[in-house]
């Protein structure tokens, strides 16, 4: 048993309104919806950023003011499948440019994607891949003499909300050194008609993945969710830029979890909070870079405008 799931699990459902975190949907079956999630035609957010990559690369290394003859080190956290850094890594190797690229993840299956993904495209190339806790990778990197490149994309920040994600921002700036760069994905903000169906789709993708978290409770603490009494419930606020993702439960009823030995008890329409997806505007994310010693020096968008890689500097 994952010790960490059980006491959250007993927490989050415990409190009032109940939570679960969304760090929990990606088990094995989680990580095979997301990636239908990122096909799907609704989430535009994962194809928005490959365009980036793929069509501004030489915009971005201007950007980031790197020198082709200072080696540095490239560094990704939550590198998935490493599909768009690829696009940034043909483009350096074009260019000769001197570095070496860290993937680091949780998942080992992640690591060893990009790794042969990274095999194929550039056969000489060695990368090293780290499989762990984002802080501990970077503090070992810390030691290297080099400038460092951090790349942090997807919309991954997203998942804090805004006092969490300037802890993380501080934390990360402590990592790096003076002139050290962030390039950081965001989604933007923008109408609800565009937002709310990326976390809605048609094909219920969306939905299997949010009802998963119940599901893996079920198979590793011993429940007897029936999911077919909860439903998938999604929603974005415009003046806010959040959208937020819950679980409501459709009638009044009793769980029993048994490896914790916990009874929940649900209300008719009882919501779980599951996860929060924030979207930037460059006012956001000044707000949330203050007092991190992270200052924002440039921004990339797709041509349609829906997602932004914005570049900080670590200063002083
Ligand atoms: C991986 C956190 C960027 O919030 O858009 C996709 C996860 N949740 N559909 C997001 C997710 C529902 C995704 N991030």
């Amino acid at each position: 048993m994952n010790r960490q799931f059980a006491i959250d699990v007993r927490h989050g459902l415990s409190q009032s309104p109940k939570s679960l975190s969304s760090k929990y949907f990606y088990d094995e079956r989680g990580s095979t919806l997301f990636s239908e999630i990122m096909k799907l035609p609704e989430y535009y957010l994962t194809n928005a950023e490959f365009e980036i990559f793929q069509n501004q690369g030489v915009d971005l290394i201007q950007t980031l003011g790197i020198k082709k003859r200072n080696y540095f080190e490239l560094i990704e956290l939550g590198a998935g499948d490493g599909y768009k850094t690829i696009e940034l890594l043909k483009v350096l190797d074009h260019e000769n440019f001197k570095y070496q690229y860290h993937p680091i993840d949780i998942s080992q299956k992640a690591l060893d994607q990009i790794e042969s993904a990274i095999n194929k495209q550039f056969p000489d190339k060695k990368i090293s891949t780290k499989k762990g806790d984002y802080f501990q990778m970077l503090t070992e990197l810390k030691s290297s003499p080099y400038p460092k490149i951090v790349l942090f994309l997807g919309s991954n920040i997203g998942n804090m909300e805004d006092a969490m994600a300037n802890t993380f921002l501080k934390k990360l700036s402590e990592s790096l050194s003076e002139g050290d760069k962030l390039i950081l994905g965001t989604d933007v903000k923008k109408s609800k008609d565009i937002i709310l169906p990326a976390y809605n789709d048609s094909q219920g993708v969306t939905r299997d993945f949010n009802l998963n978290l119940l599901e893996r409770i079920n198979r590793e603490l011993d429940a007897n969710f029936d999911i077919t009494q909860f439903v998938h419930f999604p929603e974005y606020d415009e003046s806010e830029g959040v959208a937020r993702s819950f679980i409501r439960s459709k009638i009044s009823q009793d769980v029993t979890i048994k490896a914790i030995n916990l009874s929940v008890k649900f209300e008719i329409g009882e919501y779980i909070k599951t996860e929060i997806s924030r979207k930037y505007d460059d006012e956001t994310l000044d707000t949330i870079c203050h007092d991190t010693g992270l200052k924002i020096i440039g921004k990339l968008m797709d041509s349609r405008q829906y997602f932004a890689d914005f570049i900080l500097e670590k200063q002083n």
